[in-house]
């Protein structure tokens, strides 16, 4: 058990910055998630934290200490890679042993820790196996299981599950979720895959470029995004992104989209000047065709065709042209007869729009009082 800091850490190979002043605080037992494009610094923050590879500034630490200077293997860390490279000539047991039969640990406590990680990850029966007799999954398992037999004070994953079918993947993340239940133990997690991000993470950091553009719940990701990067990154589909200006309207401001609609703001984003230009952001389930609407806290009704219609099931995506411009609806027990349509009469929420700057792409406006 132990937090993990990370101050002012920075690494460049060569002249090209890699990471640049990152400052983050891990609480004990809290699972950490690091999400953001490829080349945006993942891989190289966890590498810094586990020691394979060293830092150009900044501090880290790891439970009371400075770890800067210390070697991989003195700072009670597990890491689990993508590539899960398991010894071929082992089996499932010899495996998840090696590391403690190297450091010449007592034959009865391998035995107990063995019993005990294979039991958590439901790998008993496939104790006498070789990895080349295991699937994707199973192996997946037993790279775990050499990391939990450590006792570490924190397990590094890389993208653990980026090798894996859609299906087995689904899984895995809901194993790894119960396992940090059991284990209780600090998690860092790298994916680039922001369902695994939304649900297993305590907190979300989004990184870009180097450099870490929000942390939070992935509540507050999710509804707050900091900026446009964030909201266009996380959610899936992804969240509507509308260009449009400031125009006044008595006390409350609203934004008028290029060609299209005036849409009403809340008294929160009161201050925005008349004139500004703004990205509109509309998750697509705040979008809905009249009637099939959940509860609004502040509907707009607005008139657009529907151009697509993509049944998933439990619920359908909706695309829809307003004006030059495509949105996306997302709507739940969606009705049978649902199909593309002109005039096509819906609702939005503009309790729940997000206003970025039309030039940084930061939120702009009060939240909480929309
Ligand atoms: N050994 C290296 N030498 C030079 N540049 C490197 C080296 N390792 C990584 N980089 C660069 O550092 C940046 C960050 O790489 P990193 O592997 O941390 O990205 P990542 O976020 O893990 O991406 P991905 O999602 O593709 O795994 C990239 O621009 C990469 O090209
Ligand atoms: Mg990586």
């Amino acid at each position: 058990m132990a937090e993990v800091t990370l101050k002012g850490v920075a690494k460049s190979y060569g002249r090209t910055p890699a990471v640049r002043e990152f400052d983050l605080d891990i609480a004990d037992e809290e699972f950490v998630v690091f999400v953001g494009p490829s080349g945006c610094g993942k891989s190289t923050t966890l590498r810094m934290i586990a020691g394979l590879e060293d830092i150009t500034g900044g501090e880290i630490r790891i439970g009371d200490r400075v770890v800067n200077d210390l070697p991989p293997r003195d700072r009670n860390i597990s890491m689990v890679f993508q590539n899960y490279a398991l010894y071929p000539h082992m089996t499932v047991r010899e495996n998840q042993a090696f590391g403690l039969r190297l450091a010449g640990r007592a034959k009865e406590e391998i035995a107990r820790k063995v019993a005990r990680a294979s039991g958590i990850l439901g790998l008993d029966p496939y104790l006498e196996r070789r990895p080349a007799a295991l699937s994707g999954g199973q192996r997946q398992r037993v790279a775990m299981g050499r990391a939990i037999v450590r006792d570490p004070d924190v397990f590094l994953f890389d993208e653990p599950l980026s090798n894996l079918d859609a299906k087995l993947r689904g899984q895995m993340r809901t194993e790894i979720k119960k396992l940090h239940e059991k284990v209780r133990t600090t998690v860092i997690y790298v994916t680039h895959d922001q369902v695994e991000a939304m649900t297993l993470a305590d907190r979300i950091v989004v990184m870009r470029d180097g450099r870490i553009e929000q942390v939070g719940t992935p509540e507050e990701v999710y509804h707050r995004p900091v900026s446009d990067f964030v909201a266009s990154f996380i959610g899936s589909p992804p969240m509507n992104l509308l260009e449009g200006r400031i125009v006044a309207e008595g006390d409350a401001p609203a934004v008028a989209l290029s060609g299209g609609p005036v849409l009403p703001l809340g008294p929160g984003h009161a201050r925005l000047p008349a004139g500004a230009s703004v990205t509109l952001g509309l998750r697509p389930e705040a979008i809905a065709p009249q009637g099939m609407a959940g509860p609004m806290r502040r509907p707009f009704a607005f008139e657009a065709d529907i151009t697509l219609v993509e049944p998933l099931g439990g619920e359908a995506l909706i695309f829809l042209a307003l004006g030059d411009r495509e949105m996306t609806a997302r709507v739940f027990r969606p009705p049978a007869r649902l199909a593309p349509a002109r005039g096509v009469q819906f609702l939005v929420d503009l309790a729940e729009a997000s206003v970025f700057d039309g030039g940084t792409g930061r939120r702009l406006g009060d939240d909480g009082a929309n």
